[in-house]
């Protein structure tokens, strides 16, 4: 499957990837939040650490298109989401 990508700040499919206290989070929509409908909804978040993909979560419509994973700190961090309607996305941590 092609792996789309973009600027974080203007798409809303790439995913944002913040360090947090135990690892990180991830939210599906920095300059707005994308839609998480019936018809149209992020089916999951995957964060890949050092190379690995370390966590994934599973979502469905009406939850937030957020998720906070608890894992180790790595150097190389970058997360990808599926949309059902416009595919699989990734972000770097910046
Ligand atoms: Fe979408």
């Amino acid at each position: 499957m092609e792996i789309l990508t973009g600027n974080v700040n203007e798409e809303k499919h790439v995913p944002y990837i913040e360090e947090i206290k135990n690892g990180y989070r991830v939210t599906v929509g920095k300059p707005a939040l994308h839609p998480m409908m019936e018809v149209h909804w992020i089916e999951f978040i995957e964060l890949y650490v050092d190379g690995k993909m370390v966590m994934k979560k599973d979502l469905k419509p009406g939850d937030l298109p957020i998720a906070e994973f608890e894992v180790a700190k790595g150097k190389e961090v970058y997360a990808r989401e599926f949309c059902n309607l416009h595919g699989l996305w990734q972000g770097e941590l910046e």
